[in-house]
């Protein structure tokens, strides 16, 4: 089968998120499994588009409304990253450094997504699939099943995976000139609450709808940020699937990101080297268990709480467990977390910014990853985390919930609660600081961890599956 997939993001030449992260491996693994995976992405000016030769394979001239310009499909020369990589740029709109946050997304990803459908129409033979992700892509289905111009792309199935269903791209029906002309008898396939709805259309025109973990459709269905009828409604077409991980990058024996390196044979060695590492970067205390946090800075991912779950566990448990917290995101958040230095330094740091690297290495060298997130269709970290020997304190939501068993359960390993709040999160630390004083059952668990398969080879059958009941 040959499935073209349209993303906003992929690893390693932009990423934002896990999106990027899956879009980076899923057409990798879906290539090693047999399979003709592609991608195609905007071409966002970073640096991996100037450390790597491209060939033109397509320009083109189309509107976005009364917008005529011009686009240019590049592609990587050496199939670095096992796949067809394709770079679309329109310039004015994707030349640009960062992948979202600009006032004119909606223009940008839009007149991205025309361009992606007149690029495939030109193309002498068609995909078998095409696979969208996120609100970014997700007026695809409906461009390709409605608009005039692509009517010889209109048997092609589509499948959409929503990533994260709180960001659905709304936006006005002022701006439907955007889409080229269709027949507008079918507005309802466009409209939620009287806006142009593109994840919520994505959902209603794709021939299939997968979320990144079965619990998180369950939740769905209760708590979409208004899609909850939509889910509850379209629930024949929708599959949940868990995500992978990447384990050519994400492998604590060979992860070019850290210096030392181990196995599940020498995780207590090794994780110590980490460890110290972190410590003397941080400043931080080697004998005192480490819990880090890694991530977007967002009421999603709980962070907001981290101040004074810190607060408060220094103040019922005591110091006897050192923070380390990295992420950015809401301004607020951030001035909190640095403020917090103020009186806990010694115990704990922060960094604001996003670094590839440093995560890795928390990842490696962290005694636990906390993870007191809201919503989490998936969450990457903790697969991360146990992959590398670390201990996730999760709230039990999402994805959370399918991967991390409470280490006082059954097959157990990790750590779970159920409020993201103060009081919740902190007795979660508290069990943890009690887990790290005895050694041997904390070492129990983090073998169970390291010995998990979550390899995308796992996921990737699943995906297979739904592309193949759509082309039978
Ligand atoms: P989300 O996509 O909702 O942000 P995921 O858990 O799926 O959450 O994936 C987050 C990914 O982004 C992980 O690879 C994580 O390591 C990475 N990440 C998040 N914030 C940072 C940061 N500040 N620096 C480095 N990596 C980060
Ligand atoms: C989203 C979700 C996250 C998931 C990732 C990759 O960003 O917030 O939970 O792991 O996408 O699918």
């Amino acid at each position: 089968m040959e499935i073209l997939h349209v993303s906003a993001e992929c690893y390693p030449v932009a990423k934002a998120g896990g999106l990027g992260d899956v879009a980076g491996a899923l057409p990798l693994y879906l290539n090693e499994a047999g399979h003709l995976a592609k991608l195609v992405m905007p071409m966002y000016r970073t640096k991996y588009l100037y450390s790597h030769s491209w060939d033109i394979v397509h320009k083109g001239y189309t509107n976005l409304g009364n917008r005529w310009f011009e686009f240019t499909v590049i592609k990587e020369r050496t199939n670095e990253l096992g796949f067809d990589l394709y770079l679309l740029d329109i310039n004015g709109l994707l030349d640009r450094e960062k992948v979202y946050g600009y006032d004119d997304d909606t223009e940008r990803f839009t007149a991205f997504q025309i361009a992606v459908l007149d690029w495939v129409t030109a193309w002498q033979h068609q995909p078998d699939i095409v696979h969208v992700h996120d609100h970014h892509t997700a007026l695809i289905p409906f461009m390709m099943g409605n608009c005039y111009k692509y009517v010889s792309l209109r048997h092609i199935p589509t499948v959409i995976t929503i990533h994260n269903a709180e960001y659905q791209g709304w936006m006005g029906w002022d701006k439907s000139i955007y889409i080229p002309p269709w027949d507008m008898w079918n507005w309802g396939r466009l409209d939620w609450n009287n806006t142009i709805n593109p994840l919520a259309s994505g959902i209603k025109c794709a021939s299939r709808v997968t979320t990144v973990s079965p619990n998180y459709l369950e939740e769905l269905k209760t708590m979409s940020n208004g899609l909850e009828a939509l889910f509850e409604y379209e629930k024949g077409k929708c599959v949940g699937i868990l995500n992978g991980i990447d384990s050519n990058v994400w492998d604590p024996q060979t992860d070019k990101y850290i210096t030392h390196h181990y196995s599940v044979n020498d995780f207590e060695a090794g994780k110590a080297k980490n460890k110290m590492e972190l410590c003397e970067r941080f400043n931080l205390d080697f004998q005192k268990p480490l819990i880090s946090f890694i991530g977007r800075l967002v009421g999603e991912k709980g962070a907001d709480v981290l101040p004074s779950v810190i607060g408060d566990s220094f103040w019922h448990i005591g110091r006897r467990m050192n923070f380390l917290v990295l992420g950015s995101g809401n301004h607020h958040t951030e001035r909190e977390l640095e403020r917090m230095l103020e009186q806990a330094s010694g115990d704990y740091a922060v960094y604001i910014g996003y670094n590839e690297a440093l995560s890795h290495l928390m990842y490696a060298g962290s005694d636990f990853l906390l993870m007191p997130s809201r919503v989490e269709p998936c969450g990457l970290n903790q697969l991360y985390s146990m992959r590398y020997g670390t201990v996730p304190m999760v709230r039990r939501t999402g994805g959370l919930k399918d991967t991390v068993i409470d280490y006082e359960d059954e097959g157990g390993y990790g750590i779970c609660y159920n409020h993201t709040s103060t009081g919740d999160i902190s007795q979660g630390v508290f069990r943890a600081v009690e887990l790290y004083r005895t050694k041997k059952k904390l070492n129990a668990n983090r073998e169970t961890m390291m010995k998990l398969d979550f390899d995308w080879k796992t996921s990737v059958q699943k995906y297979i599956e739904v592309y193949e009941q759509l082309i039978k």
